[in-house]
């Protein structure tokens, strides 16, 4: 009933907005945040995810991305992210708004990503900006044109988001009239925000109900797997395309 109802809402939607968070990819292999077997659940992200880990424990910091960016190797997209970038193809998703930073949906063919957080797959100069390949950040390297440390183009603790990601959003959620938020406990500040700013219908897939989402009016819930839901949707819609 809930995956025959969303491939109706699509149907009639002319410009959809998907927002994802990190259980998007869990079904990929990458740990989520807050859930119980979330990566939040034992490293304190303030240590070693924020401007002030950067600045005061960078070996710790630069450990932490190192590992993560290490892990991404062996992850790959699954279904769900397929799927949407044939929905993409198919005009019936106009954007994807991640929080995600392992790129899966653009390997996954989506072409439309705004990367809300930044990614874990490229490298900058934290003093002078210059882009730098992965491997000088995964071998310890300092920036080739000043004394400066290397990062990861995340966004941090702390930090604002990238400004034509956040803008680019903005634009697209105004104009949907179908929000579909994938896989986020939306508990941070300010992406949680999206859902509200959109007039649409409003619709969330996530494994549960969190603090968070149940202040939401959403026009439509279906708990559980992000995967599997996306797979009983594409089923629903058959060969339909705008
Ligand atoms: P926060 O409570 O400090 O606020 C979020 C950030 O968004 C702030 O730095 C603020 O400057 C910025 N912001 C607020 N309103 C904005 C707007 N209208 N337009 C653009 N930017 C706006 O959040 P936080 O807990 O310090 O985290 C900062 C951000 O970094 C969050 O979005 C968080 O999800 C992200 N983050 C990413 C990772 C990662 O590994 N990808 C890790 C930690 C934090
Ligand atoms: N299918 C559906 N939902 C899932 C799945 C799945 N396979 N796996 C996990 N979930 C749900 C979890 O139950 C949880 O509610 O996805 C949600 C993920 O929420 P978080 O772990 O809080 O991740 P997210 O919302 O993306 O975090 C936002 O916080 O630390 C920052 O920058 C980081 O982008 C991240 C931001
Ligand atoms: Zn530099």
């Amino acid at each position: 009933m809930t995956a025959e109802t969303l491939a109706h809402l699509m149907k009639q939607s002319n410009r959809t907005v998907v927002l994802t968070g990190a259980g998007m990819s869990t079904e990929s292999g990458i740990p989520d945040f807050r859930s119980s077997t979330g990566l939040w659940r034992n490293i304190n992200p303030r240590i070693v995810a924020s401007t002030e880990s950067l600045q005061k424990n960078y070996e710790q910091f630069r450990e932490f991305y190192q590992t993560r960016m290490n892990s991404l190797n062996n992850c790959k997209p699954h279904e769900g992210h397929l799927i949407l970038a044939d929905f993409e193809k198919r005009g019936l998703v106009s954007l994807i708004a991640t929080q995600n930073v392992d790129q899966l949906h653009q390997q996954a063919g989506s072409k439309n990503v705004a990367e809300l957080h930044g990614n874990i797959v490229t490298i900058r100069c934290q003093k002078c900006g210059k882009p730098h390949a992965k491997e000088q950040f995964l071998n310890n390297s300092i920036c080739t044109y000043c004394s400066g440390k290397l990062r990861p183009n995340v966004v941090l603790f702390g930090e604002t988001l990238p400004s034509e990601a956040w803008d680019r959003t903005l634009h697209e959620i105004h104009q949907a009239d179908l929000v579909i938020v994938i896989g986020t406990s939306l508990e941070v500040y300010p992406v949680n925000q999206l859902p509200s700013m959109s007039k649409g219908k409003l619709v969330y897939i996530n494994r549960e109900q969190t603090s968070t989402s149940l202040q939401y009016s959403f026009d439509l819930v279906l708990e559980g797997s992000a995967g599997k839901i996306l797979a009983d949707v594409y089923q629903e819609l058959g060969d339909f395309e705008k």
